[in-house]
């Protein structure tokens, strides 16, 4: 039986967490509960261990075995780290990566799917610092689970109320489930914009952040897989679990990522490349001259098409594609023309989308037809786009 451990910081909804434990067990889990010192005001560790058959613990110097450090044998031996109800307070705690209580301490500790269920006021879910907790929580791959919107213990109005039973089940299934279906696999990315040089101060770029090809290869990473990303210049940082090659112009980022595709399984092509580079690289700074000023530009070799055609036997490669909602006409034409088994689309037209933005919409486009994602952060829907290709590798 696989082994949870299930956090339960001071809500009033950690009556709840107690189902929760039953539910968990009747999908087969072993499940090991760990009390915050508010939550062990609410309810005692007798109920949890009398449901679990497990010890519950709370104190950080508290050890069921003598000489084992208990915070790490149950991070090492947990499938999945489920916080439930998750209050401001714990939340903000895991996003600073606190070790003050025995759940914090076990939280760095581990290395797996972290679940969270936030329960609280509505005003204390919208803090900004709550907000921020999450959105850094979420970046790091964090499973959250939405709280419900109505009445809570407080008698306020507003979205706070603990999400049911059967949907932080779904989570919890869905993360182990998560963590092994490209185990074995590598992955390659290529990420962020290009840049080509006009002289030597100025280039020709775009705006691509990179947060895509991050989500992505974070994704990658939680489901088992080894990741190499090929990054034009950002300013976020890649997961560090990555191999991460940086690169300046088209014409690198190819040579970069042809020295990796004979090993790659999954290739995608998330980078925003420019179709074209100045002819000539002046030297120095141009200088301003005539009112008016004409650029050759080349065009740049098609990195995901020259992947694709070097791909090993069963690779999958996808390409994405940024646009400006004109339909899916041109995805279906770049699937051909790219010589790709998938086009991921998103259109950058939508305000909010897209580059720079923390969200996105996908339309997974095939031979077969298209799947749309509908609106998610790029986190949810880096995992949403994996689990299809992973479905598509076999
Ligand atoms: O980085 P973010 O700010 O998070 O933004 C993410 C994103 C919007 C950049 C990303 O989701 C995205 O859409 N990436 C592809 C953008 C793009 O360049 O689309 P395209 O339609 O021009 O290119 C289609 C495909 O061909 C892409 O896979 C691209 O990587 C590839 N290509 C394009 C030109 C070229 N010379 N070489 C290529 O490999």
């Amino acid at each position: 039986m696989p082994d949870l451990v299930l956090g339960v910081s001071g809500s009033v909804a950690c009556y709840r967490a107690a189902d929760l434990a039953r539910e968990l067990m009747r999908e087969g889990f072993s499940v090991r509960v760990c009390l915050t010192d508010s939550a062990a005001r609410f309810v005692s560790p007798a109920l949890f261990e009398a449901l679990t058959g497990q010890p519950c613990l709370s104190d950080v110097f508290e050890e069921p075995e003598r000489g084992r450090m208990a915070h790490i044998d149950w991070a090492r031996s947990a499938a999945a780290l489920v916080v439930a109800p998750a209050t401001a307070n714990t939340l903000s705690r895991l996003a600073h990566g606190l070790g003050d209580d025995m759940l914090t301490t076990i939280a760095l500790a581990f290395e797996g799917p972290l679940v969270l269920a936030p329960a609280m006021n509505p005003a204390m879910y919208d803090h900004e610092t709550t907000r921020e907790a999450l959105d850094r929580l979420t970046e790091r791959g964090a499973w959250v689970v939405e709280p419900a919107e109505g009445e809570v213990a407080c008698g306020e109005q507003g979205q706070g109320k603990l999400a049911s039973i059967p949907e932080i089940v779904a989570a919890v299934l869905e993360a182990t489930a998560h963590g092994s279906s490209l185990a074995g696999r590598h992955v390659l990315l290529t990420s962020g914009p290009t840049q080509e040089p006009i002289d030597d101060v100025r280039f020709l770029s775009n705006r691509s952040s990179g947060k895509m090809g991050a989500a992505l290869a974070r994704a990658a990473l939680q489901m088992g897989a080894r990741v190499t990303v090929v990054s034009g210049p950002v300013a976020l940082g890649y997961p560090p679990q990555a191999e991460v090659v940086r690169v300046r112009t088209a014409l690198e980022m190819l040579e970069a990522a042809l020295s990796h595709v004979a090993q790659a399984d999954l290739i995608v092509g998330v980078a925003a490349v420019a179709d074209y580079r100045p002819a000539q690289r002046a030297p120095g700074k141009l200088r301003r001259q005539a009112d008016t000023m004409a650029l050759d530009l080349v065009a740049n070799p098609d990195v995901i098409a020259t992947l694709a055609g070097r791909a090993k036997p069963g690779a999958l490669c996808v390409a994405f594609a940024a646009e400006p909602g004109e339909g899916l006409g041109p995805a279906y034409a770049k699937l051909k023309a790219k010589g790709v088994r998938a086009v991921a689309v998103n259109d950058v037209s939508q305000p909010g989308l897209g580059m720079e933005a923390d969200e996105n919409a996908l339309t997974l486009v095939t031979e077969s037809g298209e799947v749309a994602s509908g609106r998610m952060s790029k986190s949810r829907l880096a995992r949403w786009l994996l689990e299809r290709l992973a479905g598509e590798l076999g």
